[in-house]
């Protein structure tokens, strides 16, 4: 068995350090000890240090790797930075679980991996959605062959009006992408997940961004936006560098046959909705409260299951990431499997990357494009 409890420290102290990694490490003592936070302004890291009670603030990252030396760090920062940190993380050493989007393109993902490889550390993206207790029920429903061979899927991730005001998610040089990247990939990625990850052929769509630069079609709650446990530092974003979209839509085809259709918004003038439906040869699902439809002998059947589930952080607004976080001590210190997998998160960067290049050409880009250049 490994040492334990592990040493952990955070980097990026903003809402999903505050309201997620930094009191779900705190709540594992037997598995954790969180000794060190970092961000880019010391004001900001000393505070938080301050607030939870944890030793060490840094603005300088190296200086916190060389002095921490952590076995375990979380990558909070807005996510074009992330590839460079999980890379400075793992050169030192320490294991990374990472905020998704894990790396902005493909091979930039699969360059981090091999390298986690090499060094024999644990790279996670924080895919937290399938803590969720009925995706888990669907998830273990299509492996256990309950479904059939899936050959049609399709999520909405739609906000009617929910821009994250805080933060950097509006610029693309800070982000990456806009609502694609921020909120359909937790769909994107649990669609991967219990379609099996299979091997993507092709993909397109499109994009819009209609809402962000006009300050008065943004009023929203912080819940509607992403943040419900709340944020420490309101602030508006600067409407003016809104550059990324806040609508996508799409089609993704697969090698095995099956498409995935998906649309998710910031902003669009439809109903909210975060639905995934499946349709398999032998019986179909829709989440988020499952209903399976099946048939019983020669009657066709809607099946809701009784799924319990009492986890001991279920009442936590971000409860999926103590799931995950507990998940990444076990596996480090029991041989437990990770429940998010490096070839899963290849698939969904790669997907990402892939629709941000059909949407910006206007055609459909095939998987090679994108994974053999
Ligand atoms: N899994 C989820 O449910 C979920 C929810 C919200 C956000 N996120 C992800 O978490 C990340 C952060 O989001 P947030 O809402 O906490 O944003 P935030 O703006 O509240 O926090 C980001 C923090 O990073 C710091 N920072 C920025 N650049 C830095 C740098 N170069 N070096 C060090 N620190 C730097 C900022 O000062 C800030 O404190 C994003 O990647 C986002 O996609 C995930």
């Amino acid at each position: 068995m490994k040492k334990q409890p592990l040493k952990a420290a955070v980097i990026g102290t903003g809402m999903i350090a505050h309201k997620a990694h930094i009191p779900a490490y705190q709540s594992m003592a037997d598995y954790y000890t969180l000794d060190a936070v970092m961000d880019k302004t010391m004001a900001s890291a000393q505070q938080t240090a301050d607030l939870f009670g944890i030793k060490s603030a840094y603005d300088d990252v190296q200086k916190m790797f060389l002095e921490v030396q952590p076995d375990i760090v979380s990558i909070c920062t807005p996510s074009a930075t992330h590839a460079a940190f999980a890379r400075l993380a793992l050169q030192h050493g320490a294991h990374v679980l990472c905020e998704k989007p894990l790396a902005l393109c493909y091979k930039e993902t699969k360059e981090l991996f091999d390298l986690a490889a090499k060094q024999n550390r644990m790279i996670m993206a924080c895919q937290t959605l399938r803590y969720h207790p009925d995706y888990l029920a669907a998830h273990h429903y299509a492996q256990a062959g309950t479904l059939g061979p899936i050959y049609y899927a399709e999520f909405s991730a739609i906000r009617r009006r929910g821009i994250p005001t805080w933060g950097s998610f509006h610029r693309k040089a800070a982000s990456g992408g806009g609502c694609l990247s921020d909120l359909g990939v937790h769909m994107l990625d649990a669609a991967i997940w219990i379609m099996g990850c299979p091997r993507f052929a092709s993909i397109t769509g499109t994009t819009a961004a209609l809402f962000g630069q006009r300050e008065e079609q943004v009023h929203t709650s912080l819940a509607e936006s992403g943040a419900p446990a709340g944020i420490s530092t309101k602030r508006r974003y600067n409407p003016s560098e809104f550059d990324v979209e806040g609508f996508a839509a799409g089609s993704i085809r697969f090698e095995n046959g099956a498409l995935l259709n998906f649309k998710t918004a910031w902003a669009v003038n439809l109903p909210p909705r975060f639905n995934l439906t499946m349709a398999g040869e032998k019986a179909g699902f829709s989440l988020p409260e499952m209903t399976l439809y099946s048939v019983l002998h020669q009657y066709q059947a809607d099946i809701t299951p009784r799924i319990f589930h009492e986890g001991p952080y279920d009442h936590h607004p971000f409860s999926g990431h103590f799931y995950l976080i507990e998940n990444a001590a076990r596996h480090l210190l029991y041989q437990e499997d990770l429940m998010v997998k490096p070839q899963e998160t290849l698939l969904v960067t790669a997907l990402i990357e892939g629709f941000y290049v059909a949407a910006a050409k206007g055609r459909e880009v095939r998987a090679d494009e994108i994974m053999n250049p």
